[in-house]
């Protein structure tokens, strides 16, 4: 079967945002303590953060993560993380039912975002709290000083003021769920309020109102035009989450939800239009999906925790462990935040340790990478540069929700400044070998730098601390790049990633 694909310099999509590679720590199961985070572990440094795992994520090179929460922040005091350890307050985390020691505070976690080489994305509470906190946390942080918060943080050890622009208003208040919901009148003038509060202390943050928790919520996506109509100018990024589930075990229907979220997106990109229309504002709010990744492994497990009676500390939670079909679609899933690049400027990977996450550690032993830490990583290391508009054409299907899925995922990345070329391939089909031949005239010099791949033959097979290798890329062979054109044979279910190089390059 074949697959022709033409790429050019000249047909760009848009420019990267670097941070669509971002990826997000939660107060919640073995996330942070028992993560990032436990003193007493032989490979833990003099702040008790696992060396090994800094490591792994330093390998990533993910540029920004979104913490505290999640659920757990809409019921968080951020005061109760800062100060003396001994003194911080055990309390209940109402969102995942489990006791909070704050062991891990703001300090503790910008000094772990330091040596992981990451910036911070912050959340505030709006939902068991308001304006007040959020405002406190925001001059607590980045404040440099002379102020009752900026004070107390120099008191507490920290002079400079860590200056994170990005916050994140609350976090998916649409849901029944969330301690504090709220119907999107109420949240769309809470994030209002809340944005100007934080604008007068500082104009330049960049603020991310919450949108729809899925596209399966019955307020979506109304929720969107609601919020954004009480908001818009005040705010730069509407968030959007989705989680992926392969119950039915039918693996032709899952690798073919990242066409789902391409929906998604766009229609979420046609409300920002609608309310731009609207209110005849030359503002651009751009899309921030802040929750991506497969959650359904664990769900089972989960629930003597969940609804449980007593109220354990960092107990494993949402610890799925991701197989080689999961690696597949989250390889189309990240071509698909490529591809929207235009619209999505920022996305992170819930999560990133532990808790439906890349790397997984056992609490007191080894880490290793899921199966899904290489499509990732492939994509945060070299999905960089201008995005470009692959013409593809090659035979499609249909699944029970979608029509017309192409059988050859595929997205092209122009980096100007180097001229490389990468690009990322996924061949969805179970049964057939794909013969893959990509037009690069436009390009000059082009040459394979590297070819990476991923393939099993069981779509099952996992990652495990005794087996952490068992589904890891291996160097691709078969692919030829002569005379401007890369040929060869993509094989069935079959991830790719191909680094060209070229001496086309601008100042772009
Ligand atoms: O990432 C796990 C949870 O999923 C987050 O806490 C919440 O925002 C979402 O529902």
């Amino acid at each position: 079967m074949k697959a022709q694909v033409t790429a050019h310099p000249q047909f760009t999509r848009a420019r990267i945002d670097d941070r669509l590679y971002g990826a997000f720590i939660e107060h919640l199961g073995r996330a942070v303590y028992g993560g990032i985070y436990e003193p007493g572990h032989p490979q833990a440094n003099a702040a008790g953060f696992r060396t090994d795992v800094l490591e792994l994520v330093r390998e990533i090179g993910a540029p920004i993560v979104r913490y505290p929460g999640g659920n757990f922040v809409s019921a968080y005091n951020w005061e109760d993380g800062i100060g003396p350890v001994e003194q911080r307050p055990t309390r209940l985390d109402l969102a995942w039912h489990t006791r909070e020691s704050n062991e891990v505070g703001i300090h503790e976690f910008a000094d772990w975002c330091d040596a992981a080489n990451i910036e911070m994305m912050l959340a505030v509470n709006l939902g068991s709290r308001g304006i007040d906190a959020a405002r406190n946390f925001v001059e607590y942080v980045n404040h440099p000083g002379g102020s009752y918060w900026s004070d107390a943080r120099i008191a507490n050890g920290r002079a400079e003021p860590w200056d994170v622009k990005l916050w994140c208003l609350g976090n998916e208040m649409d849901g029944p769920w969330q301690i504090g919901h709220k119907t999107a009148d109420e949240y769309g003038h809470l994030a209002n309020e809340t944005a100007k509060a934080l604008r007068a202390f500082d104009p330049s943050l960049e603020l991310v109102a919450c949108g729809s928790s899925n596209a399966e919520m019955p307020t979506y996506p109304e929720w969107e035009a609601k919020v954004l109509d009480r908001c818009y100018e005040a705010v730069d990024y509407i968030s959007l989450h989705i989680y992926f589930t392969n119950y039915a075990d039918n693996l032709r229907d899952y690798l073919a939800l990242s066409e789902k979220m391409d929906r998604y997106i766009g229609a979420i990109a046609g409300v920002i239009d609608y309310i731009r229309a609207k209110k005849r504002s030359r503002h651009r709010v751009a899309i921030c999906f802040d929750e991506w990744n497969v959650w359904y492994h664990s769900t089972e497990q989960d629930k003597q925790v969940l609804e449980g009676s007593d109220w354990p500390f960092a107990p494993p939670l949402l610890e799925d462990v991701y197989n080689f079909e999961d690696a597949l679609l989250i390889g189309c899933v990240l071509n698909t935040l490529i591809r929207r690049a235009d619209r999505v400027k920022i996305a992170c990977i819930a999560q990133l340790v532990n808790v439906i996450a890349p790397i997984m550690t056992e609490t007191g032993g080894a880490v290793w990478r899921q199966t899904i830490f290489y499509p990732y990583l492939f994509a945060a290391r070299y999905g960089r540069g201008m995005v470009l508009d692959l013409a593809v054409d090659v035979a499609r299907y249909d699944t029970t929700d979608e029509a017309g899925v192409p059988l050859l995922d595929i997205t092209g990345v122009h980096d100007p400044q180097t001229g490389a070329v990468t690009l990322f391939a996924i061949n969805r089909s179970p049964d057939d070998a794909l013969d893959l031949d990509v037009d690069l005239t436009g390009f000059r010099d082009a040459a394979i730098v590297s070819h990476q791949t991923l393939a099993h033959t069981d779509p099952k097979a996992a990652n495990t601390a005794t087996r952490p290798n068992e589904v890891a890329p291996r160097n691709g062979d078969g692919l030829v790049c002569d005379q401007g054109r890369l040929k060869g044979r993509l094989d069935a279910l079959t991830y790719h990633c191909i680094r060209l190089e070229t001496t086309t390059v601008s100042d772009r």
